[in-house]
């Protein structure tokens, strides 16, 4: 009897839903993968969405609807989905608008992962993808066609920081019937919504600014309601839900997101306006300086900062900026980007690295290629390391 008793307690030990006339500052994370019921017509009415409630955690949870509902918030649209990765959100949103025989119209500079999807995994299952220079429009409008469901573009270019005409492009995508889908990942909704300039749906990375500290990989599309919904059965289908822990952290980054954007932003001028004036350097690719091609585009569409993301080129190709990774001291080499400390990464060995040679090429990702993400640090010390490894270049 003694040993049941024990039992029963071990068993049923704290699953109980503690109740006072406070409430929790900060909202609890329910790692409960799955809810009970008084009733069957209690379940019945959650299946049916009649009445509020989860089910099973792959389908909902209350840690992905407070996020869902902070995204939504921030891109200004009705409804948003979180997912268990950047690609996850990405794969959602295309499978959710396209069947074998549409056409996709995408930019060429892209994210590798984003790339491959579109130029294998959709060209093998019967889609038409026209990798385009979304920069120039009268591409973009040779591109289209009566099947054309999607266009589809990064808010600022990875790696190459071209910024899109948000407003021209939603217009050529209204021209067709077709979709404007962004990935506005490298600009957040910190300095840039792309629904208000008439995006249909926005995707991103959580793993990068909005959730901002490295610590968790996810993802997230906003758009209608209608369109949310759609994405929402395949996700439960397909399985790319977000865990709780993971939603919760990422709330907690997104509360310093303005602020964040804001040093981001601000420390990547400076570094863009030292790197520029570097004999070293051949080029560097940031939209906030004025002699960047997209400076124009970036003034109008990006508001309270450039973004935290640059690239630059150092004279000497591969070689030089292999020298110069060897060299840095305070500066990571890590393959991703946003956090609040200062890193680098090589496209061409990295995020592009799924790209065949003659791709990147195409693409204008050269081998000497180096991606910068300003962190959030003191500038001065990122300076003084970035100047150090390119004098031990020099000195060679
Ligand atoms: C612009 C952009 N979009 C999407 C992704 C994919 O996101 P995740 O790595 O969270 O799947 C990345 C990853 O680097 C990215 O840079």
């Amino acid at each position: 009897m003694k040993d049941r008793q024990a039992g029963m307690d071990a068993v049923h030990s704290g699953d109980r839903v503690l109740e006072g006339v406070s409430r929790p500052k900060v909202p609890p994370i329910y790692a409960s993968s799955v809810f009970s019921f008084d009733s069957l017509s209690d379940l019945d009415s959650v299946f049916d969405h009649e009445k509020p409630g989860y089910i099973y955690a792959r389908m909902g949870h209350p840690n992905a609807s407070l996020l869902e509902e902070t995204m939504s918030a921030l891109e200004g649209t009705d409804s948003a989905l979180v997912f268990s990765s950047g690609m996850a959100a990405i794969t959602t949103a295309f499978l959710t608008a396209l069947r074998p025989g549409d056409q996709v119209i995408a930019d060429r500079v892209l994210y590798g992962g984003s790339f491959s999807f579109l130029d294998g995994f959709l060209r093998d299952w019967g889609v038409s993808v026209e990798l385009v220079d979304t920069l120039d429009h009268d591409q973009v409008r040779e591109a289209l066609c009566p099947k054309t469901r999607v266009i589809y573009l990064e808010t600022i270019s990875n790696p190459l920081m071209g910024v899109a005409d948000l407003p021209v492009l939603a217009e050529i995508a209204a021209s067709a019937g077709a979709m404007l889908f962004v990935d506005n990942t490298f600009a957040s909704p910190a300095i840039c919504r792309p629904s208000s300039m008439g995006a249909h749906v926005v995707i991103h990375s959580l793993t990068k600014y909005i959730n901002g500290h490295s610590d968790v990989t996810g993802g997230a599309l906003a758009g209608s309601g209608e369109f949310v919904a759609e994405a929402s059965r395949l996700r439960s289908m397909m399985g790319g839900s977000m865990s709780p822990f993971d939603a919760w952290l990422v709330q907690r980054g997104i509360r310093t997101l303005h602020l964040r954007m804001a040093a981001h932003s601000a420390n990547a001028l400076q570094i863009a306006r030292t790197l520029e004036r570097h004999p070293l350097v051949e080029r560097v690719e940031y939209p906030g300086l004025e002699r960047h091609p997209s400076y124009g585009t970036a003034r109008k569409v990006l508001e309270g900062g450039f973004g935290g993301m640059l690239s630059f080129e150092i004279r000497g190709g591969e070689r030089a900026a292999a020298r110069f990774v060897d060299g840095l001291r305070l500066v990571e080499l890590v393959p991703s980007l946003a956090s609040i400390s200062t890193t680098i990464s090589h496209p061409a060995k990295t995020s592009h690295r799924s790209l065949s040679e003659v791709q990147r090429r195409e693409s204008g990702i050269s081998d000497g290629l180096i991606r910068l993400s300003a962190g959030i640090e003191p500038v001065e010390a990122v300076l003084e390391d970035l100047l150090q490894a390119l004098d031990g270049i020099s000195g060679e």
